[in-house]
């Protein structure tokens, strides 16, 4: 039997690791750190500054790998989704039956929570139940970027007994959904806020949140829509990548 855990790091500052990611760090033998393109040299260095930091009196190994980027040759995108995560359930299976011996934990830090957005736990559960590799694995909850979102803009992120929608910028490309008043929105590359319409709606916006890069703007969509643009667009330009996310809520009703 090999052991996984799956560990929420946080979304971007090292303190946002909690005890119970701590604990777990300094059970595992092997990290596996994906290399995913872009943004990666940047996250993966924070991943290794997390080991360094939190990691005590014991030796880990930590083992490289490439992440299979997805092709945007289908046009079906739920369809193009499931074929990059069967490729992507190779690698990993791949690694962790020649990577991580019998009786060995190894890791996956996943950025922010591994609830949210994130495929870990669905490639993993997978692989273990194709039963070609003995494994058994726990999760251990992390800071999202949605609350750190909250908390850096000193916000609830519900108004008083009110849902909180939370999607993509292609969903919220569609409208604002029905029947809720506060919308979180992650992975948009395409500022999906420029296409809602209404006054009086309000942003709340956030790139490279908790880290020293860190830019916050928030205030009436139709102000500071275009600034945000702007600022996302120079920021991108200089980084070579963005991580953004943010929250609209419409006025309360009278
Ligand atoms: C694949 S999702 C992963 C979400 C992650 N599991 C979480 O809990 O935040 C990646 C998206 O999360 C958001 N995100 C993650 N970290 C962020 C940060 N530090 N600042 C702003 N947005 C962030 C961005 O919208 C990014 O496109």
């Amino acid at each position: 039997m090999r052991k996984i855990l799956i560990i929420g790091i946080g979304a971007g500052d090292p303190e946002y690791v909690t005890v119970q990611a701590v604990n777990a760090l300094n059970r595992v033998d092997a990290f596996f750190i994906p290399d995913k393109g872009t943004e990666k040299e940047d996250l993966a260095r924070l991943r290794l500054e997390i080991c360094e930091r939190y990691i005590r009196d014991r030796t880990y190994r930590l083992v490289d790998f490439k992440t299979p980027a997805r092709s945007h040759d289908c046009p079906d995108y739920k369809l193009s989704v499931q074929e990059w995560h069967s490729r992507i359930e190779q690698v990993y299976e791949t690694l962790l039956a020649e990577e991580l011996g019998e009786g060995e934990c190894g890791a996956f830090l996943v950025w922010g929570d591994p609830t949210l957005y994130d495929s870990t736990l669905r490639i993993i559960e997978k692989i273990k139940s194709k039963g070609n590799i003995a494994i058994e694995y726990d999760v251990i909850p992390g800071i999202s970027s949605v609350q750190a979102l909250a908390a850096k803009h000193r916000i609830a992120l519900n108004r008083i007994g009110e849902p909180v929608h939370i999607t993509t910028g292609r969903k919220l490309a569609e409208g604002f959904p029905d029947n809720v008043d506060t919308v979180v929105v992650v992975l948009d590359g395409e500022q999906a806020f420029k296409t809602i319409e209404g006054t009086g709606v309000d942003i709340y916006w956030g790139a490279y949140i908790g880290t020293k890069d860190e830019i916050l703007v928030s205030g009436r969509l139709s102000d500071v829509g275009d600034h945000i643009e702007g600022v996302r667009a120079q920021a991108r330009r200089q980084k070579g990548w963005i991580m953004d996310t943010y929250l609209l809520r419409k006025p309360a009703e009278k």
